[in-house]
């Protein structure tokens, strides 16, 4: 049994697998965005799914939220963003190439042995660390002094003037949840929601990342999933033992993640919003080990009282119980939906050995889903193109197709059809073939134990419903 070793290898399956795509191929490539192909959109829209389940459905303190990705311009200097939103680069004086502070220093530590965490340090913090220990590039050459970048993406978004001014400047967000932090007083007075509670969206967000060369783990245009969690400031110790807790058991039960794969980090130094922070991160053997994946931030009061004291608005909470009144504080999740994606599939994929029934040696490579992940719940394979086979096969697929997500697919040998089904995850292959006729059976096939059972037509939306959930 075989997993995935490279990102090259990893990003050229995820495209012949019609799962990701890089931006804007027939123009010769756009960096750090990509595009999701069928399979890629409908796995994408069930972890969202499945996310906002965790926390709606599953809750009855969490609401929902989809904000716009424009905002007032002064949220992102409230934030923090416009004065601090910076990664520090380096570059290779002989290659040019660019890379971030942090992760030169980290890997060249690394290779002597030694763990050490630059995460969250200064460019003068990081440019005294390259001097002291005679730091050079990965490839051996000398590096130029650090330098910080802001990551805020700007436009021009209502303006006719071409340049961005203080005074004309938008950003795109770069990050969901100042959305949610706009509009807590509207969900404070309408929907009446006593403390605690959560307000949760999923979205776009931009990040002028210089250094994106790792596929879709970090890019320019990004989806987050994030929830933030209005609270007293005396539950914070409770209340962040139990997110870290609620987080790591979604990823293991609902993204099908094995434990080991998966584990917390805290932060050594904080970023400027943060009063306590930890990492969850996964084993993402194409990277090279353990990186971030999601991050759960005590937020303290930072946000409520930047925006309160930049838009004039009183941000508080009036408890009528106590007739006291306070700014709440906030507990954050945030995870990438993308990075959530990219480790789901790195998980599931795997090439397997198989004996086909002459002896002979053969290897399939199979996706390894979680059931509810699966793009395909089930595929329609006819045994021939004979018409009556079709119409007997599309009248099988109208059956189910109102429960489930069906492919129907009449090309190639029924042996190369269930290879497809099986690259991309499909729990399930139904085989319609000229005894169907006859005796209204199909033949359904298991991704996994590749096992075959008769099941006669009209169990079948039983059957699956057994299977499936
Ligand atoms: N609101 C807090 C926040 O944005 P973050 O650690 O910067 O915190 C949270 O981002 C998560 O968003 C990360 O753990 C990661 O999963 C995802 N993320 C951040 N930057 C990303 C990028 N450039 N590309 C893809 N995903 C990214």
């Amino acid at each position: 049994m075989k997993k995935l070793e490279n990102l090259d290898q990893f990003r050229s399956w995820a495209k012949e697998a019609g799962f990701v795509y890089s931006s804007s191929e027939i123009y010769g490539g756009f960096a750090a965005v990509y595009d999701y192909g069928h399979y890629g959109t409908l796995l994408k829209n069930n972890i969202q799914r499945l996310w906002e389940k965790s926390l709606t459905q599953n809750r009855n303190d969490v609401v929902l939220l989809d904000s716009g990705i424009f905002m007032h311009p002064k949220t992102w200097v409230a934030s923090g963003h416009v004065g601090g939103f910076d990664d520090v680069l380096v570059e290779d004086k002989k290659t040019h190439k660019r890379f971030r502070a942090d992760h030169v220093i980290e890997e060249w530590f690394e290779k002597k042995g030694e763990n050490k965490s630059m995460d969250k340090k200064t460019a003068t913090e990081l440019a005294e660390v390259i001097k002291e220990f005679n730091i050079k590039s990965p490839e051996g050459n000398d590096l130029t002094e650090p330098r910080s970048f802001n990551l805020l993406v700007k436009s021009n978004l209502g303006t006719t003037d071409a340049s961005f001014t203080e005074e004309n400047v938008t950003y795109l967000r770069g990050e969901t949840c100042q959305g949610i932090y706009l509009e807590y007083k509207n969900y404070r007075d309408t929907l009446r929601l006593k403390l605690p509670f959560g307000i949760a969206q999923v979205g776009k967000a931009f990040r002028n990342e210089l250094v994106a060369r790792q596929f879709i783990f970090r890019t320019r245009e990004f989806e987050q999933m994030e929830m933030q969690y209005f609270h007293k400031p005396e539950d914070k110790k409770k209340l962040f033992e139990e997110w870290k807790e609620s987080r790591m058991k979604w990823h293991i039960e609902e993204m099908g993640i094995n434990p080991e794969n998966l584990r917390f980090k805290e932060h050594d130094k904080l970023i400027f919003y943060a009063t306590a922070a930890f990492d969850i991160e996964y084993n993402f053997k194409t990277l090279g080990g353990f990186k971030e994946l999601e991050g759960i931030h005590d937020r303290g009061d930072y946000d409520l009282t930047q925006h309160s004291k930049f838009s004039g608005e009183k941000l508080d909470y009036f408890n009528q119980e106590t007739g006291e009144r306070f700014t709440p504080h906030i507990m954050e999740t945030s995870v990438g939906l993308n990075r959530t994606l990219m480790m789901v599939l790195e998980e599931a994929w795997t090439e397997e050995e198989l004996t086909t029934p002459n002896g002979e040696k053969d290897f399939r490579i199979v996706l390894k889903l979680k059931k509810s992940l699966a793009p395909i719940k089930v595929a329609i394979l006819p045994l021939s193109k004979k018409p009556e086979l079709q119409s007997k096969s599309l009248e099988i697929q109208n059956l189910i197709r109102n429960n489930y997500m069906t492919q129907y697919d009449e090309t190639a040998s029924i042996g190369k059809r269930y290879r497809r089904q099986d690259e991309i995850g499909t729990p399930y292959c139904i085989t319609i073939d000229f005894d169907t006729l006859n005796d209204n059976a199909v033949t359904v096939r298991d991704r996994d134990t590749m096992q075959q059972v008769r099941i006669k037509t009209d169990e079948l939306n039983d059957y699956l419903k057994h299977n499936l959930y």
